[in-house]
């Protein structure tokens, strides 16, 4: 990924910080919508679940610039997820849904380059997960 796909990642993730908490909610009401199946995975409370995963993501949009620091924490994230009963196939929802979130939180500011942009920074992180479960598996 490059400093333009970087910098457009980490401004979009700024004008919504603000409403994080929301936008961890919204995440997982689509993500369950799109997949009503998934939602028995979670077993703890959705709210803290919604916390966790928008710090994770603000860590990583902090981190965008230390790739190989980022890769490692998706391979450890990956072999936890392997461990939560998540699937590969999980992976392309978590994605859309993602996607989705990032939609209705931006309105205006969402544009076919954003989504690219975050699109690429999801699929690294998804393939290190997946990759790091595989091995768990095996
Ligand atoms: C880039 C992709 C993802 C990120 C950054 C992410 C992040 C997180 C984080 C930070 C946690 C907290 C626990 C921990 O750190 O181990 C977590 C838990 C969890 N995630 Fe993910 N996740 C991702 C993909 C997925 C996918 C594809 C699924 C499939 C449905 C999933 C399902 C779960 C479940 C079931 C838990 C445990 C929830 C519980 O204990 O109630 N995650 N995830």
């Amino acid at each position: 990924m490059d400093q333009v796909q970087i910098d457009r990642v980490r401004a979009s993730h700024a004008l919504l910080a603000p409403q994080a908490q929301a936008m961890g909610s919204a995440f997982y009401r689509f993500l369950f919508e799109l997949n009503p199946e998934l939602r028995r995975l979670f077993v703890g409370d959705i709210e803290a679940q919604a916390r966790k995963l928008m710090d994770m993501l603000a860590s990583v949009v902090e981190h965008l610039d230390q790739p190989e620091q980022l890769l490692d924490r998706a391979r450890a994230l990956g072999e936890r997820h392997a461990g939560y009963g998540v699937q590969e196939s999980h992976y392309d929802d978590v994605g859309t849904a993602l996607l989705h979130t990032l939609h209705a939180g931006l309105g205006a500011h969402y544009s076919d380059e954003v989504e690219e942009a975050w699109a690429s920074v999801y699929g690294a992180l998804a393939e290190a997960m997946m990759a790091a479960g595989r091995s768990v598996e095996a």
